[in-house]
């Protein structure tokens, strides 16, 4: 509605004097309908300001006009309908100009920007295929009830050894030399995650269904399949009942749901000191199916990883009955994993940062 119908509005009003309440509200919902009309053509600061001053505007607003020459001269009932439709139409223009504010934003950015220019483009990272593999490695031990524990990279001797049966000078330890920590009492560098199968144990009654991922350190030589850190996942499973066989179905499942079902396994006697009878889990090679290639070195066999039997002298470490409990264990190098599934050839790949690399393992 145009001003001047509005000044009329006034006019009427003033004239008419208000006798109902069905006066005073058609006349302020005409105000009320042209104060919605002109604020939807708000598009920019100046007009919101207009805007502003024309309704709320101390001097010569309509809002101090309709104060002015409606609600000071009238009494009575007529004051306090105008009263409460002034109170109410204020409220919808305060409402009306903070909507309007931001159209007004929006527009002005709209206009700030060039939207037919093209985007910054963020490059968008993923997981490194170490990473990647774990969480495969965990969804399939986490489908059959292991849940997964992590552990401290600085371990005492006595967790990193002699708990796991590795008395001070087994010749076991001649494979595992690690960083000793200088000040620390003897801390040295966990050589595998072995360890927390102790601490696990010592700390929760049976049944115990554990994988643990994790970074382990030895004092080798970086060359293409040696490193002075890699990836382990262990895993340990103890119970009141567990069997050879519950073991060897726990390594069929996993190889098969790593590498296919037509892959075989096969168990290799083995030693480690924490396990009685240990074993080597071999698999047929999954590049020439058996028939010898330079990745199985012509054997048809891969080894996969080492477990066995938990060694019942473990459990004398930890206070668990070595009559009544039994289980199995197993510690798998997870950069080997990959490499193999991959056909990476350099286990130094994984450790560089090159993009170049990286980029294959979206
Ligand atoms: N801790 C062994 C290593 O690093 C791997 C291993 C072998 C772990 C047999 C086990 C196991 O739990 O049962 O060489």
């Amino acid at each position: 509605m145009p001003t001047d119908a509005i000044e009329k509005t006034a006019l009427r009003f003033e004239s008419l004097g208000v006798s109902s309440a069905a006066d005073a509200d058609t006349l302020f919902e005409t105000l009320s309908a042209a104060a919605r009309t002109e604020a939807a053509q708000i598009r920019v600061p100046e007009s919101l300001e207009a805007f502003r001053v024309k309704w709320l505007g101390r001097r010569d607003g309509i809002c101090s006009r309709v104060t002015e020459n409606w609600l000071k001269p009238a009494t009575g009932d007529a004051k306090k309908l105008i009263g409460a439709g002034l109170n109410r139409l204020r409220a919808q223009l305060e409402a009306l100009i903070e909507a309007a504010k931001s159209s007004v934003a929006d527009v002005e950015f709209g206009q700030a920007i060039d939207l037919s220019l093209p985007g910054i483009e963020r490059p968008v990272g993923t997981s490194h295929l170490i990473r990647q593999t774990y969480e495969e490695l965990e969804r399939i031990f986490m489908a059959i009830g292991f849940s997964v524990v992590e552990g401290p990279e600085m371990e005492t001797p006595y967790y990193n050894f002699e708990a796991l049966n590795i008395p001070e000078h087994h010749p076991a330890r001649d494979s595992m030399d690690t960083f000793y920590i200088e000040g620390s009492g003897g801390h040295l560098l966990r050589t595998h995650t072995s360890p927390m199968q102790i601490r696990t144990m010592e700390k929760q009654q049976p049944p115990v269904r554990i994988i643990v991922p994790g970074k382990v350190y030895r004092r080798d030589n970086p060359d293409a399949t040696h490193g002075f850190i890699f990836h382990q996942l262990e895993g340990l499973a103890v119970d009141y009942d567990i069997t050879f066989c519950e073991f060897r179905g726990v390594v069929d499942y996993f190889v098969r749901a790593l590498l296919g079902p037509k892959v075989k396994t096969r168990l290799r006697p083995s030693y480690f000191p924490f396990t009685e009878p240990s074993a080597e889990v071999d698999v047929s090679c999954h590049i020439c199916g058996g028939s010898g290639c330079r990745t199985c070195k012509f054997s048809g066999w891969i080894e996969l990883f080492g477990s066995g039997m938990v060694n019942p002298a473990v459990y004398g470490f930890v206070g668990y009955d070595p009559e009544r409990l039994s289980g199995f264990a197993f510690g798998m190098g997870v950069d080997r994993l990959a490499m193999l599934r991959y056909g990476i050839t350099d286990l130094q790949a994984f450790f560089q940062n090159d993009m170049r690399f990286l980029r294959q393992f979206p």
